[in-house]
């Protein structure tokens, strides 16, 4: 392990107010998304959508980082450029998805144990010779009645941190993501105490299995109120609650922290980065930035919808939604720059 390595890349991955893409969406779900819009869910079709997104002129302007998966780093682009290089090639940092996903937590109904431990060492190792340079790990934290438990918590941090010291025993930066899931009718409060228990309990696992912390990025949820709340809070109450809730539990020494969009709206969640960059910026240790799935691709794949004759109308939608993202990691991200953004072509 290399610290120095680790924290290169780590401060490179959330670098100039730039963030990352979350282009990793396992084959079950991205073919989820793509049913929902009438396109064909194969290998080739994904390879398409990926290739549409990585190609997308001026990506890096906003853009540190791209999360592939599997799939996508044994495939190659059109023109036989591999995925790896063609990310390189774009200035942009290539990481892996490399958790096997949520699946039941025995004993304990309707909570989740991140897989993937197994093997994870000789899988680290062949994406590291790919030029890859960080890795993915999601636990999953549902909020219900009775739940989430202490034990199906301390299993998540602990899986997390056996991932982590993995990760950085290859000199790949491990990102460090816990969600505790919006589903549900719990309160902004209730999400506070429990996202508060997990990253003390995902810190603590960290610590104990030393993991340098320099050499992580933290990949949380936002402070949110349930899908099904009946009070949804306002942007100022979110982004309060939740950099009250980081500043508590993350230690300063964490280069950044790139949030999930997790199913908000791409408004509602480049509104909520941006309020906390602007409001708190001078308070807090580490950067501040997004890592998103849905909230940056949705309204792109919305437009592709598999057919290579709107790719570049999706490209310049993703781009517009990369920029507005980039000025929310500043705090100036204005709502009037969503119009903007369907005049303008890039
Ligand atoms: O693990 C989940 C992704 O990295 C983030 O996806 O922004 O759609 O929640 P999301």
């Amino acid at each position: 392990m290399d610290i120095n390595i680790l924290n290169q890349t780590a401060q490179a991955m959330v670098a100039h107010n730039k963030g990352l893409i979350a282009m990793d969406e396992s084959n079950p779900t991205c073919n989820k998304r793509f049913a929902d819009l009438g396109i064909l869910q194969t290998p080739e079709m994904r390879r398409r959508y990926r290739e549409m997104i990585i190609t997308t002129p001026g990506l890096n302007k906003g853009i540190n980082a791209a999360i592939l998966y599997d799939e996508t780093v044994r495939q190659r682009l059109s023109d036989d450029t591999s995925f790896v290089k063609a990310v390189e090639d774009a200035s942009i940092i290539p990481g892996i998805k490399v958790d096997m996903g949520a699946k039941d937590l025995a004993g304990f109904p309707n909570e989740k144990i991140t897989e993937g431990l197994d093997n994870l060492r000789s899988r680290l190792t062949e994406y590291s010779k790919m030029g890859i340079r960080f890795a993915k790990w999601r636990a999953v934290i549902t909020i219900g009645n009775g739940i989430p438990t202490p034990r199906c918590i301390v299993n998540n941090a602990m899986g997390l941190a056996q991932y982590a010291a993995l990760c950085q025993e290859a000199n790949m930066v491990p990102i460090v993501e816990p969600e505790v899931l919006m589903d549900g009718n719990h309160d902004l409060k209730t999400c506070f105490s429990v996202t508060e228990r997990v990253l003390h309990e995902v810190f603590e696992q960290l610590y104990k299995q030393r993991v340098i912390n320099e050499g992580i990025i933290l990949k949380p949820n936002m402070i949110l109120p349930g899908t099904n709340c009946p009070d949804q809070s306002n942007t100022e109450e979110i982004a309060e609650m939740t950099v009250k809730c980081l500043l508590r539990t993350v230690p300063a020494s964490v280069p950044g922290i790139a949030f999930l969009s997790g199913g908000q709206t791409s408004s509602l969640a480049t509104a909520r980065l941006n309020a906390m960059n602007a409001q708190y910026k001078s308070e807090i240790p580490w950067a501040l930035t997004f890592s998103f799935s849905r909230a940056l691709q949705y309204p792109a794949l919305e437009i592709w919808k598999g057919l290579d004759e709107n790719s570049i109308a999706a490209q310049n939608a993703l781009y517009h939604r990369v920029q507005l993202n980039a000025n929310a990691c500043q705090g100036k991200y204005l709502s009037e720059m969503e119009i903007e953004g369907h005049q303008r072509q890039y």
